[in-house]
């Protein structure tokens, strides 16, 4: 029997050596219930009373050595394990961060930014409306009753017989002086829409920026001062400005109105195809007709309206050909701006 003991414990000591050693089965299988260490001490009734305690004794010590043992290993594989992980976490804090890929504005975001930034200089505020919007104010609110020609250029998206997806946003002018009493100056800038096919100068959805100013006494020469400093800050200090004679239904006189070309100054070349102007906006005298259905009294009021295409001052400011890159999101072009 003592010599059964020895025999396990230089086993159990042995195993223990072995690095791939497998501690908790192996404690199981020596010192479990069922373990060997357990077999030898049931044998203990068939030894004599004097071997008894010294064989019981032994039995201890040899439990007490394999356990030992056995914890020793334990605390040494944990160790290694911590060890191997730090090793294989390393991390380096000196290293260059990974770049982040950062986006950037819409070049039509950008000009329209551009844009507000330069009207709210001169004092204007920015009123928006609703895209979906009632004929009333697309329309007949700007003396533009049914069947008028004006409604051929500005055909549209029709929900119902009388709400549609606006033409232009002349009618958030109606809208804001329905609320505010004058002094009225403000912008709008937004969506409009109207069903045109697409091509490299239409777009069935493209953006307008709407201005609107209302006072006492405000003249044509308001309207021209104000539009001669939009484009020097919005096409260089050189910029001058020409107004041709229009008609527009809401506006009386009308206007439309060119900038000199910003590239060749006005001898005339590709940008402006020979021109040496480019044609920017609509403008004018708002209307009395506009002003009494908005509750707004022409005999002690006047005002000027404008009306620019966004698309077409960045296409100009930029130098940008096709109308259809600014819709088709692709990075080669955005990354430009
Ligand atoms: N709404 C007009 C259009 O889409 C542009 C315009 C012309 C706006 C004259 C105005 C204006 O405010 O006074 O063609």
């Amino acid at each position: 029997m003592k010599e059964k003991l020895q025999q396990i414990k230089s086993a159990a000591l042995l195993e223990l050596q072995s690095p791939e050693c497998d501690t908790e089965a192996l404690r199981v299988r020596y010192l479990g219930k069922k373990g060997e260490l357990t077999a030898v001490l049931r044998g203990m009734g068939a030894l004599s009373p004097e071997e008894r305690p010294i064989v019981g004794q032994m039995a201890n010590e040899v439990r007490a050595e394999i356990e030992a043992a056995l914890t020793a290993k334990v605390a040494e594989l944990k160790e290694k394990a911590l060890a191997d992980q730090l090793c294989r976490e390393k991390l380096d804090v000196t290293m260059p961060a990974a770049p982040i890929r950062m986006g950037h504005q819409h070049p039509l975001t950008r000009a329209q930014r551009e844009m507000e930034e330069i009207f709210i200089g001169m004092g204007f505020e920015i009123a928006e409306g609703p895209e979906v919007e009632y004929d009333y104010y697309n329309f007949q609110a700007l003396n533009i009753p049914e069947n008028h020609p004006a409604r051929d250029t500005q055909d549209t998206f029709y929900i119902t017989d009388n709400i549609l997806l606006r033409s232009q946003t002349s009618p958030v002018q109606v809208r804001v002086m329905e609320q505010k009493k004058p002094p009225i100056r403000v912008i709008s800038p937004g969506r409009v829409y109207r069903s045109d096919a697409l091509d490299a100068t239409h777009s069935p959805l493209f953006h307008q920026m709407e201005g609107l100013v209302v006072d006492k006494g405000i003249t044509m020469s308001d309207l021209k001062g104000t539009l001669e400093t939009f484009a020097r800050k919005m096409f260089g200090e050189e910029t001058k400005i020409r107004f041709r004679p229009h008609h527009f239904p809401f506006t009386e006189p009308s206007a439309e109105v060119d900038v000199s070309c910003f590239v060749c100054g006005g001898k005339g070349c590709r940008v402006c195809k020979g021109e040496g102007w480019i044609e920017i906006l609509g403008a004018g005298m708002v209307h009395p007709f506009v002003l009494s259905n908005c509750g707004i009294d022409p005999e002690v009021y006047s005002g000027f309206a404008f009306g620019m295409g966004l698309e077409r001052v960045t296409m100009t400011r930029y130098g940008i050909d096709d109308i259809r890159l600014f819709y088709e999101n692709d990075e080669r072009f955005l990354k430009q701006f």
